[in-house]
Formats: structure tokens, sequence, C-alpha cells
């Protein structure tokens, strides 16, 4: 099949790339000249496991190509991917300002039946408003194309979204038409593995769907966090708590762990998306409000752990990051715990030696050249003369580094770890002065 996929970020580029490795012809574009500047050298803008190489041979076999030619990308696929990035409004709302404009780019140009499905995590009214809009330029022209809207949303996992996508647990998928199914249905048949993973239903509950699964796992999230909270408190230890609701099956492991909060480009814009949705429709969402609020104060928590130590003024103080992605494996770093932490620690006065496997870049990009902020070669060498050691991601390498040379590097072996790498008991065995989360 002949497909394009309008934005080629996080999820327009995985699902562009695994689509052609299934064999289909594939087009991906985007408005960013620089990015599509790298993929057509043969790089990739974003860190991604397993990316890189699948991009190089799709691209190679005359199967995955990249354009900004927006007229060339609607003549190229049948099916026509929006991919593109629907972040917060000024009042937490998704501004569907990118996907309108793609839908329009779709109408203004298209000259054949045209399948559009909306990938971008939308509100529920979304396709509605995609279809207004191409009905809208079809009608500038006087033109008579037929088109479907559809709704796919994507449940890709930064840091493994390859696998995510290839290997999926399911597909959503919402649709208006029989046309537009049996089309979807075909292009998604490679995926199915041994059981049928396509979950068709009307657009609106496709739609809805995404928001109610982040939703749900962000709920999790903020709930362990508050009672890691109350366990640390009353002395209990939430790694115990978390083995032991774990074991029941109505609840699960996965999702369960205490930490520094949650960041990244889904969960917090997906939960205020639809804590809006709900206040604009008159039904509250008030578990969902709590879910926020607990989350903003969990990402201040390793801070006002180091405050309750140092005070809170840091200057002449300076202090080792480990990790700075808002989760391992990527170097996504939106909405990430780090960033509210180096902006706090900054505004106290102290400086930052912070060490990330591939989050660096980025973080220069964000934050520019300054002189409290020190970006290092080695976790090892974020510890030289620091104060203290913050841990923010759990990326594999910080867990079982050589605790001889940490104690030998910092100024003070006190460790406030955000992500429960390790055994506190052990820890202060070794001699460090060992702050988890929730743990006694
Ligand atoms: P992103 O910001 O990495 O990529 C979006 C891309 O779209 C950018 O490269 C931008 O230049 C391009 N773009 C914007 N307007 C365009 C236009 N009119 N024509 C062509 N290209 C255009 O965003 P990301 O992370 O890939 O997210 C995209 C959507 O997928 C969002 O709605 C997000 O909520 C959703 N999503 C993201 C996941 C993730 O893990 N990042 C997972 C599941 C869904």
């Amino acid at each position: 099949m002949k497909i394009t996929v309008i934005g080629t970020g996080y999820v327009g580029l995985v699902t562009g790339t695994c689509l052609a490795e299934v064999g289909n012809e594939v087009l991906c574009l985007d408005v960013d000249p620089t990015k599509i500047e790298i993929l057509k050298a043969g790089g990739i803008p974003i860190y991604e496991p397993g990316l890189e190489d699948m991009v190089k041979r799709n691209v190679a076999a005359g199967r995955l190509f990249f354009t900004t030619d927006i007229e060339e990308s609607v003549k190229f696929g049948q099916i026509q991917f929006i991919a593109v990035g629907t972040p917060p409004d000024e009042d937490g709302s998704a501004d569907l300002q990118y996907v309108v404009a793609a839908a329009r780019n779709i109408g203004r140009h298209m000259s054949e039946y045209r399948l559009v499905v909306d990938k971008s995590t939308v509100p529920v009214g979304t396709a509605d408003k995609v279809k207004a809009a191409l009905t809208e330029e079809l009608a500038k022209r006087g033109a008579a194309i037929e088109f479907d809207v559809a709704s796919n949303p994507e449940f890709l996992k930064e840091g493994a979204a390859v696998d995510d996508f290839m290997k999926p647990d399911r597909i959503v998928i919402g649709t208006e038409s029989e046309r537009a199914t049996q089309l979807l249905r075909q292009l998604y048949a490679p995926f199915q593995r041994n059981h049928d993973r396509l979950t068709v239903m009307d657009v609106k509950s496709a739609e809805l769907t995404k928001y109610a699964a982040n939703a749900m796992l962000a709920t999790r999230i903020s709930f362990m966090n508050e009672l890691a909270v109350l366990a640390e408190r009353l002395g209990a230890d939430i790694e115990q708590v978390r083995h032991g609701i774990g074991s029941d099956p109505r609840i699960g492991y996965h999702f369960l762990y205490a930490g520094c909060g949650y960041g990244g480009s889904c969960f917090p814009k997906d939960v205020q998306a639809l804590r809006r949705t709900a206040q604009e429709n008159g039904v509250p969402l008030r578990v969902l409000d709590a879910v926020e609020e607990a989350n903003d104060a969990q990402k201040h928590i390793l801070i006002d752990k180091l405050t309750a130590r140092f005070g809170k003024d840091l200057k002449g103080k300076r202090f080792a990051m480990w990790g700075l992605a808002f989760k391992p494996n990527t170097d996504d770093m939106r909405e990430a715990p780090s960033r509210t932490m180096l902006e706090a620690l900054w505004a106290m006065g102290a400086t930052v030696s912070a060490y990330d496997p591939a989050a660096m870049e980025e973080t220069r990009r964000i934050y520019g050249e300054r002189a409290d902020l020190l970006l290092v070669d080695s976790p090892m060498d974020a510890l030289k003369g620091a104060d203290a050691l913050l841990i923010v991601t759990e990326w594999k390498v910080f867990r079982s580094p050589n605790f001889d040379t940490m104690k030998a590097l910092l100024k003070t072996p006190l460790i406030f770890d955000g992500r429960n790498l390790y055994e506190p008991q052990a820890m202060r065995g070794m001699g460090f002065d060992y702050l988890p989360i929730g743990r006694p």
C-alpha cells in the first residue's frame, strides 16, 4: 500500500518506518526542514533504540521517503496518517492547529479518494473537525472527492517504540465506513501475529480510549507516589507494599513504582486535556484533578528533601544529577521532572553537574550554555566535588555503579534517589546517607 505520514516526530517516524518494514511504500512529511534534511542524510533526529537501523534499511530498499513538499505528500498515499503534535493550549485543552492545518493541506491538494487517519492524540470530536476542514477546502475549489476520516490512536512507548509498533498489544480503530475499516484491516494485518489485535469501534470511543489509557496509568503513578509519602511518614516501605499489592492479578505489577513524578510528552498534557474536556462537558473528573496536583507536588519531592538538609540558600553548592530525560531510553525532555529540579536548584543559587546517556544535546538545546550547568561525559564525572547526588531517571547504567568510586568523588556521600534504584540498608552499610522515595 502507499502511505503518507504527516508529522515526522517520535510517533510519525516510528509509524512510517514500521509500516515500510512490512513492505508498504511510505512517504513521511514534515514542515521542519531540519528534520527532513537529517533523515535524507541518513541520520535520525531523535533517540529511539532500533529505529535508525530500520530507517536505513527501508530507505535503502526504496520503501521509505522523506519530504517537505505538501503537494507531493498528498498525492502519494491513499492513506494519510496525521501524526503531528497536539500540545496543550493555555487552558490545558489540546491545541489542534497542527492537526487542522494538516487536514486542510490534504483538502487543498487531493485529487482522488483519501483515507485520513488521526494518529495524534486528539480530543473527542476532532475527527469531525478534520472532516469539516477537508469539506471546506474541497468546497473552496468546487471539488467533489470522496474521503473518510478514521481515528487510530497510538499506544507506543518512547524507548520501546519500534517493538511496541511491530508487536502491539492492541490496535484501536474508530471508523464510520466499511471502506475505511477494510483498508485499515489490510494495513494492520501484518501486525496481528497469532491473534486478532484489532479493536474496531466508533470514532468517539477510539478518541476517548487513548485519553482513558494514559489517565489510568497516570492515576496509578500518582496514587503510588502519594502512598509513598505516607509510607515514609509511617516508617513503612513502599517497595514491599508494591510487591504485596502487585501480586493481585486485578492490580498487577506494572506502573506501581513510586518516584519523583511522571513527565513526558503524553501523560501531563493528556491528563490536562481530558480534565478540560470533562469541565467543558460539565462532568467533573475529580480523580484526575488530584492526579495532576499530586504529580506537581511529587516533582518537587527531591528538592523538598534537599532543602530540608541544606536550607534554601544554595549559593556555592554543587549538586550532581543522574538522568535528564523524562524516562530511560529516550532523549525526550518534555515535562521532565529533571527540569523542575534544575530550575529550582538554579533559583536557589546552586550549580548542577549533570549526566544523561541520551539527553545531553536536548538539555543544551533547551537551556543553552550557562555557568550553573555543567554537562559532563560520565556519571562519575558528575560527582566530582558535589555536595549530593540526585537520581532522577532510572537508566540501566545507574543501577550498579562502583559505590567506592562514588563515595570517593562526592564531597558528602549523600544521595537523593528519586527512582529507588538501591537497597537502603546496603547503601547505609556502605556509609551512604541514602534518601529514597517511600522507604524507611
Ligand atoms: P513530535 O513533536 O515529536 O512530532 C510532531 C511533528 O509534526 C514535528 O516534527 C512537527 O514539525 C510536525 N508537524 C507539525 N505540523 C505539521 C504539518 N502541518 N505538516 C507536517 N508536519 C507537521 O510529536 P510526537 O511526540 O510524535 O507526538 C505526535 C502525536 O502523537 C501527539 O498528539 C502525541 O500526543 C501523540 N503520541 C505521542 C506519543 C509519544 O510517546 N511521543 C505516544 C502516543 C501518542
